[in-house]
């Protein structure tokens, strides 16, 4: 049978994770949040005292790290060493150094090596992150750009946030955050411009579920 990869990229704020999720269950799918990847290597670092500007002391602690994700759409759950660090991988903390991990290319050469073994084990699966449609499944057979306006991206990320802590974030900080954030992932993979042959879904002016139905109806059209 088919090798069914469903590749979706996009910038913080896009509603890239909860989409690609109900389009995962709608295809009755497995799914991989590439991101959390990056945040667990984060949470590792801070947890290990690391230094996140070290390559070679990064990719030392994980080698010898234990990792396991959840590929149910219904399941986030992500574990280094045994722990349960489901919730802690959305902290402040490593979400403001997660970028400076991701850029260190021996770490992601080791990331998306995994993410590749992960998605050749299920027959069908969507994948999302930064640079899937480019560099991890280049080869999927459908190839999404999942884009939003920087005005919806920055009040989506609000709510995500209210969601996740409980607490209602200072806009103007969450602004230069999310900002910040994505200038330096842009300097490593250009994720805001569709490379070739990837199909732009814009949802600046689309609720989740027509979001949803929007990406369905590109991965209806490609296959
Ligand atoms: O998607 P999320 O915001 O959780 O991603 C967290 C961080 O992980 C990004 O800001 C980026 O630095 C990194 N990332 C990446 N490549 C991916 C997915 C995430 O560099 N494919």
């Amino acid at each position: 049978a088919e090798h069914l990869v469903i590749a979706i990229d996009g910038p913080s704020g896009s509603g890239k994770s909860s989409v690609s999720k109900a389009v995962a269950r709608a295809l009755d799918a497995a799914y991989l949040d590439t991101g959390a990847m990056y945040r667990a290597v984060a949470w590792l670092c801070l947890d290990q005292e690391l230094d996140t500007a070290n390559e070679e002391a990064v990719l030392e602690g994980l080698r010898d790290a234990e990792f396991s994700i959840s590929t149910d759409p219904d399941d986030e759950a992500v574990e280094v060493n045994s722990n349960l660090i489901t919730e802690a991988i959305r902290s402040t903390e490593v979400t403001s150094v997660v970028s400076e991990i991701a850029a260190h290319l021996q770490v992601r050469a080791f990331l998306v090596q995994a993410q590749q073994e992960i998605i050749a084990e299920h027959p069908a699966i969507v994948v999302e992150g930064r640079d899937i449609t480019t560099v991890v499944a280049p080869d999927a057979p459908v190839r999404i750009l999942l884009t939003a306006d920087e005005a919806t991206r920055m009040s989506r990320r609000g709510l995500q946030i209210v969601e996740q802590t409980d607490q209602l974030p200072d806009q103007e900080l969450l602004r230069e955050q999310v900002k910040d954030r994505d200038a330096k992932d842009a300097q490593v993979n250009e994720f805001m411009v569709a490379a070739d042959g990837v199909v732009t879904v814009d949802s600046t002016d689309l609720n989740f579920e027509e979001t949803v139905e929007a990406v369905l109806a590109v991965v209806n059209e490609q296959l």
